[in-house]
């Protein structure tokens, strides 16, 4: 299409999108080309829409495009621009939005040249990454989503919003919804894990946590979903890298968290680094345009990615910053974050016609809803006395505590002796207490600390103490997490030879090996601390292994040698308490894995919701190399099974859980009557069939169980995978208890991107696993008829 069809296409797609309603929709697209539903938002709200409009008549294009422009202030996140004279510029209506402010003050010191010196007195919107706390710090993200807790990460969310909204923060770049993999790409700490259901349940919870009920209250503040979209498919897990997904893989499984999380109000969106399908996504229009505001009818703020504008360049879609910044701006990137070159371009690019006013008009549209949502026009200032400097409120550490309790997966837990090694029993008197992370504050803030403190973390050794008394905690670091000496591990091991148990507390760090641009090649334990895990194991006392990581790690060694392996990510600030009181049996492990961790990173990636293929593997001893034709002709590798070491789903706990054969309340549905269903405004409350299970606690200690209800569709028009999570509920059953859990299913559950991408339910057979975990239990039949 020639450049002004092109212009003129994207008018009319953005006056469209602006006149229609957000009605029923069929109004947005014929049945036969039904794409889903438009998100529901409350950002177009009648009253905002009149005062935005009034507004922007007033605006000069100077004024338009600096409501485009954003600058980070504080601790730069990448290359910066090297400007300084961002008062001037915001006293000149030039800026829109800044990030990465110290505190109340600074926003407040900004704000009042905003709001008193520029022309129209539009005020600024402060962000930060605020992405698992603001200053108390709860688990990272990935153990978050491990709780499978929504309840405990709403509430982490509505006090991560109350701190930082304290400091004049009123947006924050989070949820991070990338669905990730492959664990190589060290984002996989800042995501749920790889499956778009309990992803989108988890960013759902996110917003209703930092969004609260109402938008404008003072502790309110927005959530920005990223990466948008496909970032988690990085290549070889290498950050930054392309990714290549094909249309109904992005619907079936990238886009769905992040619909759900603009489904439930998410104000604004951040696009990503990667380029999608040869596209970068900050240039994209197909993903901007088409899917984000013509499909969904997103109304709400689109920001690039740290200087993403700018590495259009780099990506080759551009030869100069002019041609970057007209085709992030064209393809629908509202805002531009520090790259600049929305500030030195736009003005240029509308006077010389290559970006139409309404385009720019458009864009400041999406800026000041947020703005307008936020109630910063009528309350641009911070009142500086919410701002906390003194100690936590206690029910915030509790609520810290709890989540990281949540969060923790309990891998291993063998029999040693008598009885399994966890929880530690009473008569254990000594316990060595070993490794570089026992009693590193720094490391339990994990990779996003936002205003996070040190002093505010408990650590293990200081919990371990405090309740043993520091005679009965012989602690010896065993060297640093890249290095030690041989002394070091030799006065490890001594120290394990006068204790009952050793505690090993190794993995990664949290600042240098994960979150962004710290994508692994190898994942195993750093440094020399798998040969201390080994010399310590090698003494014959029971250990404990806690592994802190921000990713499944390939520990074969300690996965077969060393009885009792607890995953506790990066846990926060309530670190210690949390892990005590899980080793003591106070706290039942509760977690489950939210990726599939795998034995080898030859299998990666290996999740558990993948196709069947042609040759499924299906009873083949994959143990060993092939003997013959039909073990050798299957989807397999001649030296590594295909399964992970443990699959998604996956946690133990301390009591035993049984599960009665599920029950349906329907053995047939109507494929036609499901989609209907689906079309309408009403599918979210639409059930149509309920399966049950009973659940018995049949251990002594009283537990919580993740109770997970799967979904495998076959005669479908496309390959669906083998099974895919559809609901779960967490209960707690006291010793000796049965419980009947009811799940009731809507369309949903069983709709699927067809072969021309259209979203429905067709006619198949569809199994139905209730299960502890993703590879277990047996599957009910039910028929899809016409
Ligand atoms: C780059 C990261 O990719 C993104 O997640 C973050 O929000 C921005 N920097 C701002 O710090």
């Amino acid at each position: 299409m020639p450049p002004h069809f092109v212009r003129r296409f994207l008018l009319i797609a953005s006056l469209s999108f602006f006149v229609l309603p957000a009605a029923h929709p069929q109004d947005a697209a014929p049945r036969s080309q039904f794409r889903g539903l438009p998100v529901m938002s409350k950002l177009a709200d009648p009253s905002i829409e009149t005062r935005v409009e009034a507004l922007l008549k007033q605006m000069t294009l100077e004024e338009k495009v600096g409501q485009l422009v954003q600058y980070s202030i504080g601790t730069p996140a990448g290359p910066g621009t090297g400007r300084g004279d961002y008062l001037e510029m915001i006293e000149k209506g030039q800026v829109g939005s800044l990030f990465n402010l110290e505190d109340a003050r600074a926003a407040n010191h900004f704000q009042h040249i905003a709001v008193e010196k520029s022309r129209l007195h539009i005020p600024l919107l402060y962000g930060l990454d605020v992405i698992h706390g603001y200053r108390t710090e709860f688990p990272v993200p990935l153990g978050l989503a491990s709780t499978w807790d929504p309840q405990i990460v709403e509430q982490a969310a509505r006090i991560a919003a109350q701190e930082a909204s304290a400091a004049g923060v009123r947006w924050t770049f989070s949820p991070m919804v990338d669905i990730a993999r492959d664990p190589r790409w060290g984002r996989m700490i800042e995501g749920a894990g790889e499956d778009p259901y309990l992803g989108s349940v988890m960013a759902r919870a996110y917003v209703r946590g930092y969004q609260g009920t109402n938008l404008s209250a003072p502790d309110s503040i927005a959530a920005c979903v990223k990466h948008y979209v496909g970032y988690g498919a990085a290549e070889g897990g290498r950050d930054y890298n392309s990714t290549e997904i094909s249309e109904h893989t992005l619907r079936e499984v990238y886009l769905r968290p992040f619909y759900a999380a603009l489904d439930e109000g998410g104000a604004s969106v951040m696009s990503a680094f990667n380029a999608l399908d040869g596209v970068p996504t900050t240039a994209n229009p197909f993903t901007l345009k088409q899917i984000l505001r013509t499909e969904w009818h997103f109304p709400g703020l689109v920001v690039s990615d740290f200087d993403s504008v700018g590495e259009l360049v780099a990506h080759g879609i551009a030869n100069d910053g002019e041609t970057a910044a007209r085709k992030a701006l064209a393809a629908g990137v509202d805002m531009d974050m520090e790259s600049n070159l929305y500030h030195e371009n736009l003005l240029n690019l509308v006077k010389s016609g290559m970006i139409s006013k309404a385009q720019i008009d458009e864009a400041v549209r999406h800026v000041l809803r947020v703005k307008f949502a936020l109630g910063l026009f009528d309350q641009p200032y911070t009142d500086e006395t919410r701002e906390n400097h003194g100690p936590l409120a206690k029910q915030n550490l509790d609520v810290a505590r709890v989540a990281a309790e949540r969060s923790f997966v309990m891998l291993r837990n063998e029999v040693v002796g008598s009885r399994a090694v966890l929880p530690l029993s009473g008569e254990v008197h000594t316990v060595a207490l070993i490794g570089p992370l026992a009693d590193d504050a720094g490391q339990m803030l994990g990779s996003w600390g936002a205003h996070g403190q040190a002093t505010d973390v408990v650590t293990l050794k200081s919990a371990l103490t405090q309740r043993l008394g520091a005679g009965r905690v012989h602690y010896a670091k065993g060297g640093e997490i890249l290095t030690a000496t041989d002394e070091e591990i030799s006065a490890a091991v001594a120290a394990v030879q006068s204790a009952d148990v050793a505690i090993l507390a190794l993995g990664e760090n949290a600042g240098e090996m994960t979150a962004e641009a710290a994508s692994r090649a190898h994942l195993d334990l750093p440094g020399r601390q798998e040969e201390l895990l080994e010399k310590v194991s090698a003494t014959g006392k029971p250990v404990v292994l806690v592994l802190f990581s921000g990713r499944p790690l390939t520990l074969t060694w300690a996965f077969t040698h060393v009885p009792a392996v607890l995953a506790a990510w990066f846990p926060g600030i309530q670190a210690g308490p949390a892990l005590v009181r899980t080793l003591y049996g106070e706290s039942v492990p509760s977690g489950k894995l939210v990726v599939s961790w795998p034995h080898s990173i030859g299998q990666i990636p290996n999740y558990y919701n993948a196709l069947n293929t042609g040759r499924p593997a299906g009873n083949t001893d994959l143990t060993r190399p092939p003997k013959e034709g039909t073990e050798k002709y299957v989807s397999r590798y001649v030296d590594e099974p295909n399964a992970p070491q443990f699959p998604f789903g996956y946690g133990l706990t301390y009591t035993e859980f049984r599960y009665s054969a599920p029950e349906m309340s329907t053995t047939k549905l109507s494929a036609k009557k499901l989609t209907d269903d689906l079309h309408a405004r009403t599918t979210d409350t639409k059930q149509v069939m309920t399966v049950s299970v009973n659940v018995t606690n049949a251990g002594k200690v009283a537990a919580e169980e993740v109770v997970q209800l799967y979904v495998g569709l076959r005669g479908t028009s496309v390959e669906e995978p083998g099974r895919a999570l559809k609901a779960f509920e967490r209960v707690t059953l006291a010793p000796g208890e049965t419980q009947k859990v009811t799940f009731s299913l809507s369309p949903e559950a069983f709709a699927l991107w067809d072969l021309r991408n259209r979203r429905k339910v067709e006619p198949c057979r569809a199994n139905i696993w209730v299960s502890p975990d993703s590879q277990h239990g047996q599957p009910l039949a039910l028929e899809i008829t016409d």
